[in-house]
């Protein structure tokens, strides 16, 4: 029997889901219209650390380009780190490709169903296997991301801290969700703690399932989700080197296939695999020469803060490093990471004032 939390929360859903377009809108569920489990996997990957607004944008543009997992198998890589690029954690659209192929070449193209064989594929962990088996396939399956984990914490006034308590948010879902519609009820639950049950000021007035509530009962439901104190992140500094040529082009190259941004575009850097990387200035520069400092460029990765030093110089002829050069028009179809699109804003002011 479904939780009077549930029937409360999916009373509100109807009238209150959030329109995306990976999703199928209430009534059209109730009237029979089942999600495309392609797109469900596609937006769960993307919203894995990225918000809503960006995605949908990102979302659009992958549909077109590769419409079904076939499409997207048929895909280069290459394209595909191209067309993600601004989105961040590269390590995503690496997996992705693989999955699709995967998904081709063992499932004939069909996305297993189960939990279980879901968590098998690439790139898809205990979250996503979670919502791609219930949303898109009906299983009763507990979906936890960050807003469920904030929704019960508040509702169910959970003292152990988190990440600790999340294998406790995991039962109480499971023993809440409704078996009969657990992917309403998944995104139900994410919509109420995007939009209602929100981090700071929750609107408890409006909130459906306030009587239900046992934080806003004791009037102390802001006090959860209790979290374990936070690591400082270290901060790394470098050097990024901007070679422009005579025909205004910009030097790019390709960074190796493993690790922190594998395989996506930037301009010559120094490491920054350690703070002591910042060997900053232009001992290391790739080339000899007048260069000019322009500023810097900071960056925050989920593990460090980067400070880069931006040098531009303007280089006659060419350099025999490996790499490419490129128009400054031609820049937003290269799979260069948001890092290097600050590096070049920073060293546009030298183009610009040429
Ligand atoms: N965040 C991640 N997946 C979501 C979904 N299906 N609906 C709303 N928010 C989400």
């Amino acid at each position: 029997m479904a939780s009077q939390f549930s029937k409360d929360l999916l009373e509100w859903y109807k009238v209150h889901a959030r329109t995306m377009p990976w999703r199928v809108p209430p009534l059209d569920y109730e009237n029979g219209r089942r999600a495309d489990p392609y797109r469900v996997w596609l937006s769960e990957i993307m919203l894995q650390q990225t918000q809503v607004v960006t995605v949908k944008a990102y979302f659009q543009k992958f549909t077109e380009l590769w419409p079904n997992i076939h499409d997207l198998a048929a895909a280069d890589l290459e394209d595909v780190l191209k067309a993600w690029a601004g989105l961040g954690y590269y390590s995503r659209a690496r997996n992705l490709k693989k999955c699709a192929d995967q998904i081709v070449l063992d499932h004939n193209g069909r996305f297993p169903e189960s939990y279980d064989k879901l968590k098998k594929l690439p790139g898809i962990g205990d979250y996503t296997a979670a919502a791609i088996a219930s949303i898109a396939f009906g299983q009763a399956v507990p979906v936890v991301d960050g807003n469920v984990e904030r929704v019960f914490a508040r509702t169910h006034r959970i003292t152990e801290t988190f990440p600790k308590a999340k294998a406790k948010v995991r039962s109480l879902v499971e023993a809440s969700l409704d078996t009969e519609i657990p992917g309403e009820f998944a995104q139900a639950t994410m919509d109420l703690g995007a939009t209602i049950c929100t981090p700071r000021n929750p609107v408890c007035r409006l909130c459906p399932v306030n009587a239900v509530c046992e934080g806003f009962a004791h009037g102390d439901q802001n006090t959860y989700p209790l979290k374990e104190p936070k690591k400082k992140k270290p901060t790394r500094v470098g050097a990024a080197y901007v070679l422009l040529n005579q025909a205004d082009e910009v030097f790019l190259c390709k960074r190796p296939d493993k690790g922190l941004l594998a395989g996506m575009t930037q301009v010559p850097t120094t490491d920054w695999t350690a703070s002591q990387d910042g060997a900053v200035g232009t001992v290391n520069a790739p080339v000899k020469g007048d260069w000019k400092l322009m500023g810097n460029a900071k960056h925050t990765f989920t593990h460090f803060h980067l400070e880069l030093e931006v040098w531009v110089i303007q280089i006659k002829g060419d350099t025999d490093m490996n790499g490419w050069w490129c128009a400054f028009r031609d820049i937003k179809n290269e799979a260069l990471p948001k890092v290097m699109h600050k590096v070049l804003t920073v060293a546009d002011s030298q183009r610009v004032a040429k």
